[in-house]
């Protein structure tokens, strides 16, 4: 009898080189690719502490020729999509390279979806909506959080609708991720803070997921352990160079772990408030953490108590009540010693707005893989917990 594959799951991932100084085998991969004329992405912030220079330098130095784009806001837009896609085709770019945080890597996947398809970026949005290769894709990434350098995620912001939306699909998984600490050096705190909880929020998300597997949790769980070994120490020290890399591993974990099991709803519900408020992306999720955990526990009790556990909480003879109070302690006390203490109603977010947002998240596809089904009703209820 023929074996029932379907429910087996595929693990991608980009080619990655991990560690200190890795950005500058940025032109010998550019050459890999036969490529000649680089469309270098970023944004203005990781212009001005000078990285966009070093890697044009660099590429300059190998004889490519480059045009650069740093026109990418915190939530790349649409409009910046379609414009970065214009300056590829009319310079015959052959390759993209983004340095940056999320927004240049996610922006640098829709320019080279629609400098592939010739169509706009909004037909994209949704699971597997791709039909043609991009252009090579080489990703570095400055902050130690969205993982957009090794996921299959990418996640743009429609201002018509005040809505981010998602394209999932092994199409946008970078060819190349030179992931490389040193280029995070110049994060400020607030900054590493929202990045490092963002990767933590990755990993509980993609243990706990529908979609998670044997190949993603041990990626999840050494993410969980190293986020929360060493985010607290590095915000007390930010410049502490063996800090950042492991914070930065552990992102890179956890990226493997979420871009092949997928999210929850702590994301489904921070990219509707993201694309509402133009809100930091790891804010929005450290403000929903909590409350997400604390509506899914009942779906996944084990699951939560080896995420306790990985966190240092010896669970034996405990409570599953017990652990599950110990487990949302530790979750508060690592938003408090980094700073994000926020609640929504203090970024402005009112009761009436509850409605839309919620409608919003119940159309992001990381909601289906959510542990425990979620109704209008169910999402509203966890936004007012955390207003
Ligand atoms: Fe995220």
């Amino acid at each position: 009898m023929a074996q029932d594959v379907t429910n087996l799951r595929k693990f991608v991932a980009p080619e990655i080189v991990f560690g200190a100084g890795s950005r500058k085998a940025v032109a010998n991969f550019a050459s890999h690719f036969g490529a000649r004329r680089v469309l270098l992405v970023s944004d203005p912030g990781v212009a001005a502490a000078g990285w966009v220079f070093e890697v044009e330098a660099l590429l300059l130095e190998a004889g490519f020729a480059v045009t650069v784009f740093t026109g990418v806001s915190p939530n790349p837009r649409v409009a910046e999509v379609m414009h970065g896609a214009e300056l590829y085709r009319s310079a015959g770019c052959d390759v993209i390279v983004a340095i940056g945080g999320g927004s240049p890597m996610d922006c640098a996947k829709g320019i080279g979806i629609v400098s592939a398809h010739g169509r706009s970026i909004l037909d994209f949005e949704g699971v597997d909506t791709i039909t043609l290769p991009s252009p090579p894709l080489i990703l570095i990434p400055t902050t130690a959080g969205t993982s957009a350098d090794v996921s299959q995620f990418a996640i743009i912001s429609d201002p018509d609708r005040r809505f981010k939306f998602s394209i999932i699909s092994k199409a946008v998984v970078p060819d190349v991720a030179l992931i490389d600490p040193e280029v995070t050096q110049t994060m400020d705190v607030f900054l590493t803070a929202c990045t490092g909880v963002d990767a933590m929020v990755h990993a509980v998300e993609a243990f706990v997921s529908t979609g998670s597997g044997p190949l993603t949790d041990s990626h999840a769980l050494e993410a969980i352990h190293l986020i929360n070994t060493h985010l607290e120490p590095l915000v007390a020290n930010p410049s502490d160079a063996h800090l950042r890399e492991q914070v930065m591993l552990g992102s890179m974990q956890a990226g493997l772990a979420f871009s092949n099991a997928i999210l929850g709803a702590v994301h489904a519900m921070s990219h509707s408030l993201g694309g509402f408020l133009d809100l930091p992306h790891g804010l929005c999720n450290a403000m929903l953490l909590d409350h997400v955990v604390a509506y899914n526990y009942s779906a996944c009790e084990d699951r939560f108590k080896r995420i306790a556990e990985t966190l240092g909480i010896d669970t034996r003879g405990m409570t599953t009540a017990t652990v599950r109070q110990r487990l949302l302690g530790r979750i508060a006390e690592l938003k408090r010693n980094v700073g994000l203490e926020k609640r929504l109603g203090e970024l402005g977010v009112r009761v009436d707005d509850i409605p839309s947002l919620s409608g919003f998240a119940l159309q992001d596809p990381c909601i289906l893989t959510n542990p425990r089904k979620s109704s209008r009703r169910d999402v509203e209820a966890v936004y007012e917990e955390a207003l």
